[in-house]
């Protein structure tokens, strides 16, 4: 493992595969521990002169908890060997389980906040907006259908971002 911080403007990555086909962590920390959740809905782009990326957390996750108690989360990306880890992680939740050990992921910190050995990319961010999914802005009522039958609307994070690691 040799985390090596980069510039988002070296990052080359297609973020609409890498997120919505190869998917990410989400990760934070609170207190002494961390949760880890799979995600494969969210952005990255540039607002109010910052980089930026942006997350979608249902009330109902754990990592929840961990993301509103932490001023800072990441995103990882892994390549390609680590599908099975990443659904594993995408389907149990740490309230249930020691899932991070149960897939053999080796937390790292980096930044006060914590990514994973095994990710080929880190992302910190720092938490700069919070808001919720409100039923009555959505302008289709197809995606309230498909998406939200129980109204668990996502809470969206925006955040920072404050460094970059390359694991080389
Ligand atoms: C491919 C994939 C993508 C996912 N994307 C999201 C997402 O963007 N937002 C979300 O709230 N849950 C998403 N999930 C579900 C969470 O990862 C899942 O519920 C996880 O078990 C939550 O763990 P936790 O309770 O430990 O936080 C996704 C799951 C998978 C498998």
């Amino acid at each position: 493992m040799n985390f090596q911080q980069i510039e988002t403007k070296d990052l080359m990555m297609n973020p609409f595969q890498k997120i919505s086909s190869e998917w990410m962590l989400i990760s934070a920390k609170k207190e002494d521990k961390i949760n880890t959740m799979t995600a494969s809905w969210g952005m990255v782009g540039h607002l109010w002169g910052k980089d930026v990326v942006q997350v979608f957390i249902r009330p109902q996750r754990y990592t929840k908890e961990f993301v509103d108690n932490s001023d800072t989360f990441t995103i990882s990306f892994f390549d390609g060997n680590y599908k099975k880890e990443l659904g594993y992680l995408g389907s149990k939740s740490g309230r249930d389980e020691d899932k991070i050990a149960n897939v053999n992921f080796h937390p790292v910190e980096i930044n006060d906040a914590v990514t994973f050995e095994e990710a080929s990319l880190a992302i910190v961010c720092k938490k700069a907006y919070i808001d919720e999914f409100k039923e009555e802005n959505f302008l289709n009522e197809a995606d309230i259908e498909k998406w939200y039958p129980t109204k668990d609307y996502h809470t969206c994070y925006i955040g920072e971002i404050v460094n970059v690691y390359a694991n080389k």
